[in-house]
């Protein structure tokens, strides 16, 4: 067992925005998805992806500081739904699979996301 944590296993910090800089275009791609980000500013989504590596980063064991909203005040209001949330995660599993997260590491980002669920999804 290695004691390194997540953040380290995963690559640090230039992996994880890799991560997110591929996971969001798909998001925003997706017919079922795109209507959350519709008619949002380049700013805007550039904010959102820099805050998603921070809270990434950050809930991994590294160094960054999140200071975004906490993800239930973030999303509430969205009326996200549960199929939603199915095909987001068959994007973050694409995401994975192409970066080739090794499995343990992959299955220890999942296990983190689904307990974000019950935030989120409503
Ligand atoms: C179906 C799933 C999801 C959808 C449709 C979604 C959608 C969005 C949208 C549209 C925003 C922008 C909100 C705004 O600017 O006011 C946002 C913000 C954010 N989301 Fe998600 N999200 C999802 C899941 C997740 C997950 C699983 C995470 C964490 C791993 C996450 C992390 C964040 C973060 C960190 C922000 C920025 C919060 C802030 O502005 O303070 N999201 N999300």
């Amino acid at each position: 067992m290695s004691n390194k944590s997540l953040y380290e296993r995963l690559g640090g910090y230039d992996a994880i925005s890799a991560v997110a800089n591929d996971l969001l275009p798909r998001l925003r791609n997706d017919p079922q998805l795109g209507r959350f980000w519709a008619h949002r500013g380049e700013d805007g989504i550039q904010r959102e992806e820099q805050l998603l590596i921070d809270y990434l980063c950050a809930s991994a064991g590294g160094p960054t500081y999140y200071r975004g909203r906490d993800m239930a005040l973030a999303h509430r209001g969205m009326r996200i739904t549960e199929s939603d949330w199915n095909v987001f995660l068959g994007h973050a599993a694409a995401t994975l699979a192409k970066f080739r997260v090794p499995e343990t590491e992959q299955s220890e980002v999942v296990k983190f996301v689904q307990g974000l669920k019950k935030d989120i999804v409503e």
